[in-house]
């Protein structure tokens, strides 16, 4: 398999970890190179749920590595949590997962601040409070940034936490918490040791299985439409979520990523705050939520339900450079009569082709629909692109031609099995 960047075309939640999971049979290495435990990515393995918010989403593959770049925030016990669980049910996590020594650390005053942030109605961004804008914030402003090279040296990590701390306390005193330093290094003198077979230079361990002609798929988290840089700013994540992030938050050089595929849900979706154009009316949002179980993998919030939106699309193509696209979630569409795609907006008397920089006037767009029968019929035990109805095919192809690149995945099911290879 060709090295493969995983992408989220939209607002997240597109169903990228279960592709990852899909592809990660075929690929030698998956590797995550940003965001944190804001992601939530879930895969259904005969029946069984399962969700990563730092693991990457190759980890129910036995014999494959798994990679955490220096690109990604950690929540240190989130992740052996995670690790624990999974143990549990039978995947017990050893030399399969390294994690990148430069990758920063979320620490729990990036909680507390971005948890007074989301309170106070005039910086509420609808975060999914996991201390992961923070913790970026530390990194950027190099002064308090903890790094797991730190924690591998235990005084080193002890005296810079002890320094970021001071910055801290009027935070740790507004959320009411009360901060035990001692039983606090105890915990993490711990941890440490259980992450230190882990902890590695993966920028080594990625170039050297390039070399020996391993296959890499890097797994995206968050969406385009979140990206810092792209997205619909300020209402973003804070790292970045397309592919230039693969290079930085992993250390490999742009010729290590040979194919890019977007998964697009067949609608979209959003969860927190910020202009969505294509968002439904309430009632129908409803009932594509519930069709969908529309509820965020991290935080269990409800999310906004709305159509297709090529403009969105196009302009996260552009960014990325899409070379396939998967479609995800058909199936949530088999009982809608008429299915509408957004291919411009309007506004102010314009129309426009194009993803806005400015807040306020995404705010104003209109979405200009075309419209689809449905296909009202049940696809979930569709195997092969044929055995989809007409009607699909030509939704999904009509997508291909507004997008400009091919669809090559279907999926009618959360399940690994529920899943259609075209090409
Ligand atoms: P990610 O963050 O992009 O990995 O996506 P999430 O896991 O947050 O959200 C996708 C949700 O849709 C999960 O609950 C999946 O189990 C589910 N899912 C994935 N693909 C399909 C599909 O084709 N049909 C249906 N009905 N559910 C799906
Ligand atoms: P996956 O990888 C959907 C959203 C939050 C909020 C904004 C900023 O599962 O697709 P943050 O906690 O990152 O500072 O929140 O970004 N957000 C996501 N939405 N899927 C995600 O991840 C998300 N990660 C963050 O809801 O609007
Ligand atoms: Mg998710």
């Amino acid at each position: 398999m060709r090295n493969t960047f995983i992408v989220g075309s939209q607002w997240g939640d597109e169903s990228k970890g279960k592709f990852v999971d899909f592809l990660a049979e075929q690929a030698d290495v998956v590797a995550r190179a940003q965001g944190g435990p804001n992601a939530g990515h879930t895969i259904v393995v005969n029946g069984e749920s399962y969700v990563f918010h730092l693991l990457p989403s190759g980890i129910l593959h036995r014999g494959k590595l798994n990679v955490i770049g220096n690109g990604v925030v950690i929540d240190v016990p989130g992740l052996l949590k995670e690790m624990d669980s999974l143990a549990t049910r039978g995947f017990p996590v050893g030399d399969n997962l390294e994690i990148s020594d430069r990758a920063h650390l979320i620490m729990p005053y990036h909680k507390w601040i971005e948890h007074l942030a989301e309170e106070n109605d005039k910086s509420r961004l609808g975060t999914t409070r996991r201390g992961v804008g923070p913790a970026y914030a530390d990194k950027a402003r190099r002064v308090s940034g903890i790094r797991m090279c730190d924690l591998m040296e235990f005084d080193v990590f002890q005296k810079k936490f002890l320094q970021s701390l001071t910055q801290y306390t009027s935070a740790l005193g507004a959320v009411g918490e009360t901060f035990d330093a001692e039983a606090f290094f105890e915990a993490y003198r711990g941890y440490a040791e259980r992450l230190r077979p882990h902890v590695t230079d993966t920028t080594l361990t990625l170039s050297e299985a390039r070399k020996a002609g391993k296959s890499i798929l890097f797994e995206g988290a968050q969406g385009s439409l979140l990206d810092v840089d792209f997205g619909s700013y300020p209402y973003v994540t804070s790292s970045n979520t397309t592919v230039g992030g693969v290079c930085t938050g992993l250390g490999v050089p742009p010729q290590a990523i040979e194919e890019v595929v977007a998964v697009v849900k067949a609608y979209t979706t959003r969860v927190g705050d910020g202009p969505f154009p294509t968002e439904m009316d309430p009632d129908f949002g409803e009932t594509v939520r519930q069709a969908g179980n529309e509820y965020g993998a991290t935080t269990g919030r409800p999310r906004r339900c709305g159509w297709l939106d090529i403009v969105g699309l196009r302009y996260a193509s552009r960014i990325n450079g899409f070379t396939q696209v998967a479609v995800a979630k058909l199936d949530v569409l088999d009982n809608v009569e008429t299915i509408k795609i957004c291919v411009e907006y309007r506004v102010r008397g314009e129309l426009m082709t194009n993803f806005p920089a400015q807040l306020s006037l995404l705010d104003e767009c209109e979405p200009v629909y075309e419209e689809y029968s449905g296909w009202m019929s049940d696809t979930t035990t569709c195997r092969s692109y044929a055995d989809l109805p007409e009607t699909a095919r030509r939704y999904i192809e009509r997508m291909e031609e507004l997008i400009g690149v091919p669809v090559t995945m279907v999926s009618v099911g959360p399940d690994r099995a529920e899943t259609i290879h075209r090409r």
